[in-house]
């Protein structure tokens, strides 16, 4: 499964790609104004910190499909790894459409259900991004979304890829493993969850002691 990080946050990306894990970076409206800086520079900054073997997903603002499409072209242009991100709306739909046949890399966003990612797959979406968390908070079961994403996935064999997004604990990033989403995206307090175990912090303290009874001239470090 790729390791993605939900951020605009460039500190944060360094630090995951210094961890040797990251295979992109998730920006939404939110996130970017978060970041406090100018979206393009931000952007460029992200694809060339994360490097040409990861990707880098950039909104679109608009509301309706061509100016989707021209924000598209437009945030693609940046860099070779930047992708537009759309949402899952009608003309979201359209402006997808659009984009695969341009050659334009999109991820369909603000997906609650299993028929916008179908339909977001048909349109040619590079990925779909199922918002699993926000799915729980209405009541539902975001995690059965990812599957049934799946299962579509395999039973047509398209080519997008099934993004769990709205990750909000490390149980979730199990979950879309087991279940097999291609990505994961995720804040950075959660991708350092992940990394952590009080059990390792605690073994390696008391390895480290052991050694130290060692004598030093029978150590080689
Ligand atoms: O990638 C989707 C993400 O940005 C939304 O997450 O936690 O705001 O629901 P959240």
């Amino acid at each position: 499964m790729k390791i993605f990080l939900d951020t605009a946050i460039l500190d944060e990306i360094r630090a995951a790609v210094a961890w040797g894990i990251l295979d992109g970076v998730t920006t939404n409206p939110t996130l970017a104004a978060r970041a406090g800086r100018a979206f393009k520079e931000n952007i460029v900054a992200i694809s060339e910190i994360i490097g040409s073997q990861a990707t880098v997903s950039a909104e679109t603002v608009s509301l309706e499909a061509e100016a989707m499409v021209r924000e598209a072209e437009l945030v693609t242009s940046w860099a070779p790894n930047v992708l537009a991100k759309i949402p899952c709306t009608p003309e979201g739909l359209k402006a997808v459409r659009r984009c695969t046949e341009a050659g334009i890399p999109t991820n369909v966003t603000l997906v609650f259900n299993a028929t916008q990612g179908l339909l977001a797959m048909k349109a040619g979406a590079t990925y779909v991004s199922p918002f699993l968390g926000r799915i729980d908070d209405a009541g539902q079961n975001g995690m059965e979304v990812v599957k049934q994403l799946v299962h579509i996935k395999q039973n047509y064999d398209f080519a997008t890829e099934v993004l769990a997004a709205s990750i909000r604990h490390p149980l979730h990033v199990i979950e879309a493993a087991l279940i097999g989403a291609d990505i994961a995206t995720m804040p950075f307090k959660i991708l350092t969850q992940i990394i952590k175990h009080p059990l390792t912090d605690t073994g390696l303290k008391r390895f480290l002691d052991d050694w130290q009874t060692i004598p030093e001239g029978l150590r080689p470090f």
